[in-house]
């Protein structure tokens, strides 16, 4: 044994362990308003922040102190004041935007909250059923998506596509499947209003937040949103594009459901697929975005998949698994689109 790389690897869990707490701190900053309450008001004193935030004094002091060991805020002795750097609040306080990342954070105490059933699994088996994170999880994939979504995805994502661009703005029928909370739906019919919508989940909890959702829009015609299985599901219609976000993975069936989703699709139609972006190879996940991405495999993905006797694919599938599952399927083009991305990938798939 090297007593160096024993210190480093003690400075490395370290960092990590803290890193969990910081985590933590985050969500309650986020979740409470501390951040927006901080955000572009320079140096502040304890007072001040509680004020400005309505919380209780104590906890926020705590909070600050916290936040200004991890490095998420800055702190002058002399005057006693907390600042939370602009920087900072780019990424923190500007939820709905493409740049919070205040949602990752969001998701992690509803992962890390089913770690003790989660180690019951690993011995006998079985999973976590989705509904089981509950109001939380799907709050939290509401929050993790929503910013992008609404941002990137008709005028950055699908501009890549055209064709499909051209289609949704003189009328195209569409297919959302996987439709979570319907920000995906929301935000295209409203882009694209000469389009007819679907959204498809079979979480209840979820298609009842999309239905809330859609009801808070005024005038909106265009949209449906359906809690039903895929294999019962026969539209009028078939479709000319069907959208699949951050889904395929979760799938406990994924080939019977993509072969019905073939179906679904026009014979001239096209699937967009959103992933999340990992390698093909462990060795080429060395990095933060993998240790992410296996943590809420393992934490949510793969085992609500695993949960319904899926064959729990994980959220680190892959292009190559995903190019092996269409071709299953039955679609015969497969397109792995070159939109620039830290965190997702993007395919188009076609009959
Ligand atoms: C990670 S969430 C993503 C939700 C949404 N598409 C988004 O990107 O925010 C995965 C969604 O897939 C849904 N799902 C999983 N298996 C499904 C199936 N067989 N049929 C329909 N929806 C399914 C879940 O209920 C959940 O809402």
């Amino acid at each position: 044994m090297e007593k160096s790389k024993i210190k480093e690897f003690t400075a490395k869990a370290f960092d990590d362990i803290s890193g969990a707490m910081a985590s933590g701190l985050v969500y309650i900053g986020v979740r409470t308003g501390l951040f927006r309450a901080m955000s572009g008001c320079g140096p502040m004193t304890l007072l001040e922040v509680v004020e400005r935030s309505g919380l209780t004094s104590r906890y926020v002091e705590e909070w600050l102190n916290g936040m200004v060991c991890s490095g998420y805020l800055c702190y002058d002795p002399q005057r006693k004041t907390f600042e939370l750097p602009d920087e900072h609040a780019f990424m923190l306080a500007s939820d709905q935007t493409d740049h919070f990342i205040g949602g990752l954070y969001y998701a992690i105490p509803m992962m890390l909250q089913m770690a003790p059933k989660i180690a019951e699994v690993f011995f006998n088996g079985g999973g976590i059923p989705f509904t089981d994170y509950g109001d939380e999880g799907i709050e939290a994939i509401d929050i993790m998506n929503r910013g992008m979504y609404e941002h990137r995805f008709a005028d950055y994502w699908l501009k890549s596509l055209p064709v499909v661009y051209d289609q949704l703005t003189n009328g195209a029928n569409v297919l959302d499947f996987g439709c979570g909370t319907g920000r995906v739906i929301l935000m295209l019919s409203s882009k694209f209003p000469r389009s007819r919508f679907v959204g498809l989940d079979t979480d209840n909890a979820s298609i009842t937040k999309a239905k809330k959702h859609a009801e808070s829009i005024e005038h909106i015609k265009n949209v449906e949103f359906l809690c039903e299985d895929v294999q019962q599901f026969e539209p009028s219609q078939k479709f000319d594009l069907i959208t699949v976000c951050d889904c395929v993975h979760d799938l406990a069936d994924p080939i019977n459901t993509l072969r019905r989703l073939r179906r679904l699709l026009h014979s001239s139609g096209t699937m967009f697929i959103v992933e999340p972006k990992v390698a093909d190879r462990l060795e080429d996940n060395i990095n933060s975005i993998g240790a992410l991405y296996y943590g809420m495999s393992v934490f949510h993905c793969m085992t609500q998949s695993l949960a319904d006797g899926g064959l729990g694919l994980g959220t680190c599938m892959g292009s190559a698994r995903l190019k092996e599952l269409s071709e299953d399927a039955g679609f015969g083009h497969f397109t792995k689109l070159e939109i620039k991305s830290q965190t997702t990938s993007f395919y188009s798939i076609r009959h």
